[in-house]
Order: structure tokens, then C-alpha cells, then sequence
């Protein structure tokens, strides 16, 4: 890890990291100076750009980000500092653990962006798209909550809608092949997703709505 970027996880990760509670949920709003219009949670944020775009555009929002990987957090640090975003709260660790912690119909907005396909057959369970995983995602979703998945891979793709096809929470929003092949202007580019593109993969942008069904 860069000098600069191991500063910032000694100085600013520690203001920023979330702690899980013994007991009970994780309170959202105490988590932030002042509480926040909603939350939006980003799983697996990489190296962050997409979570900090999202965090400038929305200061009314607070931003959950979600990264096992210590290189992806101390870049989403850089991006924290470089454009003072103060809506921005951090768990450094598997996302499992976090969304069990998280009380029901918390979080409005969830990014799943290109999470690893784990294409073999026999590592299919390690894909972070299942059902029990996307059960919760409803419990802790709103009527009205927005998922959205993105990722560059055939067999991802096939296994995410064949899941999400089988579900009863979330109603897929598209409604022409654009809205799926196209990524929304309120959607930017991921640092996986141009390398995708870059080596010639297509990508596709899943947007699921939940709905009132309860989970
Ligand atoms: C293929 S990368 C995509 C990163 C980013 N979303 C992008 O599009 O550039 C998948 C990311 O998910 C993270 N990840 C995978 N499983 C995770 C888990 N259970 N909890 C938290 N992060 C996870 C990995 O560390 C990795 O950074």
C-alpha cells in the first residue's frame, strides 16, 4: 500500500469504520454527524469511484460502503479526503456480516457492481447473488427500494436472472433492451467495469424495484 493511502487508514479510516453492535441493529442515523434523508449501501465497492460519485451527487444521503479488500478501502479514503465527502461511513469487512447487523427496511438504494462471478460450477455458492442473500436484501429494503446489479459476465448474468426471475420481492424495472444494455446516466462507470469494456466484454446494468411483498 502507497505512504499516502496507509495514512489515511491510520488517521481517517478510524473516524469512518463501522463497528457492529453486540446486540441489536446497527443504528444508521448515530453513524453520521447529522442524520441522513436515507441510507444507500454499496457492497463490494472496489476501488470506490462509483460510492464516491454517488456520495458528491447526493450529500442528503447517507452512504454505506462495503470492501474486504484493504487497497479498495484506502483508495476510497484518497476519494473521501480528496473531495471532503462527510456522508461516507465504512465497513472493512465481508458484507454478510453487515447486512445481518442492519435493521429491516434501513436501506433505500443497493449497489451490487460487478461482484466476482465465481463462473465454476462448483464455486457457485461463493456467488454473492443467492437467494437467502437477495431474501435479505428484501428485509432490508423499503417498498420502493432500488437494486441494482451490474456485471460483464455470461454466466453471472444467466445465474443472476434466473434468481432474481424467481423471486417474489423485486420487480425488474426494464422495459426495452436498452434500459438493461445501457448504463443510466446517474449510474458512472466502475474501474471494473472499463476494464471490462476495454477487453471487449459487454456489460449489463440490472435496476430491480422491491416491492410490497413481505419478506
Ligand atoms: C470484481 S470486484 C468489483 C469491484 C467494483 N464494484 C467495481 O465494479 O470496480 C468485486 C469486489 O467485491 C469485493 N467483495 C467480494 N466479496 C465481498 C464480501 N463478501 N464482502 C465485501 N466485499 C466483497 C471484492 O473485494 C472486490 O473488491
Amino acid at each position: 500500500m502507497r505512504k499516502g493511502r496507509s495514512r489515511l487508514v491510520e488517521t481517517l479510516l478510524p473516524e469512518l469504520v463501522i463497528r457492529l453492535p453486540g446486540e441489536g441493529p446497527v443504528d444508521l442515523p448515530a453513524l453520521f454527524d447529522t442524520p441522513r434523508k436515507a441510507y444507500w449501501l454499496e457492497i463490494g465497492f472496489g476501488a470506490g469511484e462509483h460510492l464516491a460519485w454517488q456520495a458528491e451527487t447526493y450529500p442528503d444521503i447517507g452512504f454505506i460502503g462495503c470492501e474486504a479488500f484493504a487497497n479498495g478501502v484506502a483508495s476510497l479514503l484518497r476519494h473521501i479526503e480528496q473531495r471532503t465527502l462527510g456522508n461516507i461511513r465504512i465497513f472493512d469487512d465481508d458484507a454478510r456480516l453487515l447486512m445481518t447487523a442492519l435493521g429491516p427496511s434501513t436501506i433505500d438504494r443497493l449497489f451490487l457492481l460487478h461482484p466476482d462471478p465465481w463462473p465454476k460450477r462448483r464455486h457457485r455458492d461463493r456467488r454473492l447473488v443467492q437467494s437467502a442473500t437477495v431474501r435479505r436484501f428484501a428485509q432490508l429494503m423499503p417498498p420502493g427500494g432500488i437494486l441494482r446489479i451490474a456485471t460483464d459476465h455470461p454466466v453471472f448474468l444467466g445465474w443472476t436472472l434466473r434468481i432474481m426471475g424467481r423471486q417474489p420481492w423485486f420487480d425488474w424495472t426494464a422495459r426495452s433492451a436498452a434500459d438493461w444494455l445501457e448504463r443510466p446516466a446517474d449510474w458512472p462507470q466502475t474501474r471494473y467495469e472499463a476494464k471490462a469494456l476495454k477487453e471487449g466484454r459487454r456489460c449489463t446494468y440490472l435496476n430491480y424495484r422491491r416491492n410490497g411483498t413481505v419478506a
